[in-house]
C-alpha cells in the first residue's frame, strides 16, 4: 500500500470510505497498519484509555509527543495524526504553531487534529501557514466537557445544528484536510458531510460520513467493558488476556511452566559436574 498522505485523504471525498483508529504505541500502530487502516490518530483519548484519567484535560503535550514517537517507530503506511491537547492551542497563534511543530518535529506527526469550530480559525490558519495539515473536530468535543456540562450528544436542536454546520463549513473552507464529527444525531452527520468539501470522519455521527473512527481499545474490547452506544467491538481481548494470564499463573503454580523445551541446557558432562556437589 502506498504511503497515505493528508492530500490523498482530502481527495477521498465521496469515497472510498476512510478508516481511522486511535493508537498510542508501537504495537498498536503495527496492528493498525497490518489491518490496512488509513489513518492512525494519536488521540488525547490516551488520557482515558491508557493513563486511566477521568478526562482528556489531564494529558499534556509532552505525553502526546512521546506517544506519537512510539507510533511513528512502526513506520506505518497509514497517515499519522497527532491530537493537540487542551491548552496547547488556546494561548494564541504563536504558541499553537510552536506546539503543532513539536508534534511534527519531535513526534513525527504528519498532521495534527484540534477541537473546535470558527473560534479556532486563527490558530488553524496559522498552523496551516506553517505547512502542517490540520484535521478539524466538531460536535461533542471532549476538551469542552465542563463548558458542555458533561459528555452530551451535540446539535440536537435546530439552532445548534445550524451553528455546527457553519463551523464545519468554515473549517473545510480554511483548508482542513478532513473533519471529525463526534457525538451528533445521524441526520446532522449526513448534512455536514453533504455541506463540506473536506471528508468527514464520524464517531457517533451515523453512517453517512465519509469515514469512521473508533478508539483502538474499544474496537478490540480491551477496555472496561462499558462502551458508548456508538462503539462496535470486534473482539474481546481484555477477557482473552485475563484468561491467558490465569492459565499462566496456574502453570507457574503447578510447576508445568517452564517445560523442558522452554529451558536452556548444558551438555550432560557439564550438568553432572555442576550437580556433583549438590
Ligand atoms: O482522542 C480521540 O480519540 C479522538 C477521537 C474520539 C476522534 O479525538
Amino acid at each position: 500500500m502506498p504511503k497515505i498522505t493528508a492530500p490523498s485523504i482530502r481527495a477521498r471525498k465521496g469515497g472510498p470510505k476512510i478508516s481511522m483508529v486511535t493508537a498510542y504505541d508501537y504495537p498498536g500502530a503495527v496492528i493498525a497498519d497490518r489491518a490496512g487502516i488509513d489513518m492512525i490518530l494519536v488521540g488525547d483519548s490516551v488520557a482515558n484509555v491508557v493513563h486511566g484519567m477521568d478526562t482528556t484535560l489531564e494529558i499534556g503535550l509532552d505525553e502526546i509527543v512521546m506517544h506519537t514517537k512510539a507510533v511513528k517507530r512502526a513506520k506505518p503506511e497509514a497517515l499519522v495524526v497527532a491530537d493537540m491537547p487542551w491548552l496547547s492551542f488556546h494561548l494564541g497563534e504563536h504558541d499553537a504553531v510552536r506546539n503543532a511543530g513539536r508534534l511534527v518535529r519531535e513526534g513525527g506527526a504528519e498532521a495534527v487534529k484540534l477541537e473546535g469550530g470558527r473560534k479556532r480559525l486563527p490558530v488553524i490558519e496559522a498552523i496551516l501557514d506553517a505547512e502542517i495539515p490540520v484535521m478539524g473536530h466538531v460536535g461533542l468535543t471532549p476538551q469542552s466537557v465542563h463548558a458542555m456540562g458533561g459528555f452530551k450528544v451535540q446539535g440536537k436542536v435546530v439552532d445548534a445544528a445550524r451553528e455546527m454546520i457553519d463551523d464545519a463549513k468554515a473549517l473545510s473552507d480554511v483548508g482542513c484536510f478532513s473533519i471529525v464529527i463526534e457525538g451528533v444525531p445521524d441526520v446532522l452527520g449526513e448534512l455536514i458531510t453533504k455541506e463540506v468539501d473536506a471528508p468527514t470522519i464520524g464517531i457517533g455521527a451515523g453512517p453517512k460520513t465519509d469515514g469512521q473512527v473508533l478508539v483502538f481499545h474499544d474496537v478490540l474490547g480491551l477496555g472496561s467493558g462499558k462502551y458508548p452506544k456508538f462503539v462496535r467491538s470486534y473482539a474481546n481481548l481484555a477477557d482473552d488476556a485475563v484468561e491467558a494470564l490465569e492459565r499462566f499463573k496456574a502453570d507457574i503454580e503447578s510447576g508445568s511452566f517452564p517445560a523442558d523445551e522452554e529451558s536452556y541446557h548444558v551438555s550432560a558432562e557439564v550438568e553432572s559436574e555442576l550437580l556433583k556437589d549438590s
